[in-house]
């Protein structure tokens, strides 16, 4: 008998042991959940810091180039170049809203005015342009249909 005692009385520290271990083992599992979630959020961070300076210099880039070529309407072309002549009717230029000086001109077709603002009128002021270098072809042809359509 003394030795069954002594033996239950030996395991009974193991089991309440054990009882403590299975108990303990839940909080642990908590624990060993939270430290995997925590760099999974990291991870997950990351990428998207990272996804976002990547959208930001995609945006960037896009943005420059129409920024550039941004046109100019026909009035701010005739505003910023032509105005010097067509103002005033300068050395002999076709004046804004001078229906007569434009009249034949006009007749002449949009493509022949568009071709005398992109090259000039040879032996006249008119220089290739107007004067407006930094012009693209398409905010030539707006200032001239601005001043056609204020011409008539
Ligand atoms: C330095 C003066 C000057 C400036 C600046 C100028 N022009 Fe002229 N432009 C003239 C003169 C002079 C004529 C008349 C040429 C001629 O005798 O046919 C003319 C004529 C024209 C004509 C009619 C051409 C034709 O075939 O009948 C157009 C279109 C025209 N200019 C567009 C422009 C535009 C667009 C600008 C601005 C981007 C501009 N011009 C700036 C002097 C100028």
């Amino acid at each position: 008998m003394k030795i069954k005692i002594s033996f239950v009385v030996l395991l009974l520290p193991f089991f309440i042991t054990a009882g403590c271990d299975s108990e303990q083992k839940p909080p642990a599992g908590k624990n060993a959940e939270t430290i995997s979630t925590a760099p999974a959020a990291t991870e997950v961070a990351a990428p998207t810091a990272a996804q976002e300076s990547a959208a930001e210099n995609k945006t960037v880039e896009p943005v420059a180039e129409p920024v550039q070529k941004a046109a100019l309407s026909g009035e701010q072309v005739y505003k910023k170049s032509c105005v010097n002549c067509h103002g005033a009717g300068v050395a002999n230029s076709p004046k804004l809203g001078d229906a007569a000086a434009w009249a034949h001109r006009i007749a002449k077709g949009n493509d022949a005015l568009y071709n005398s603002a992109k090259k000039g009128v040879a032996g006249t002021a008119m220089m290739a342009r107007g004067t407006c270098g930094a012009c693209s072809d398409e905010e030539l042809e707006a200032a001239v249909d601005f001043m056609v359509s204020g011409s008539k």
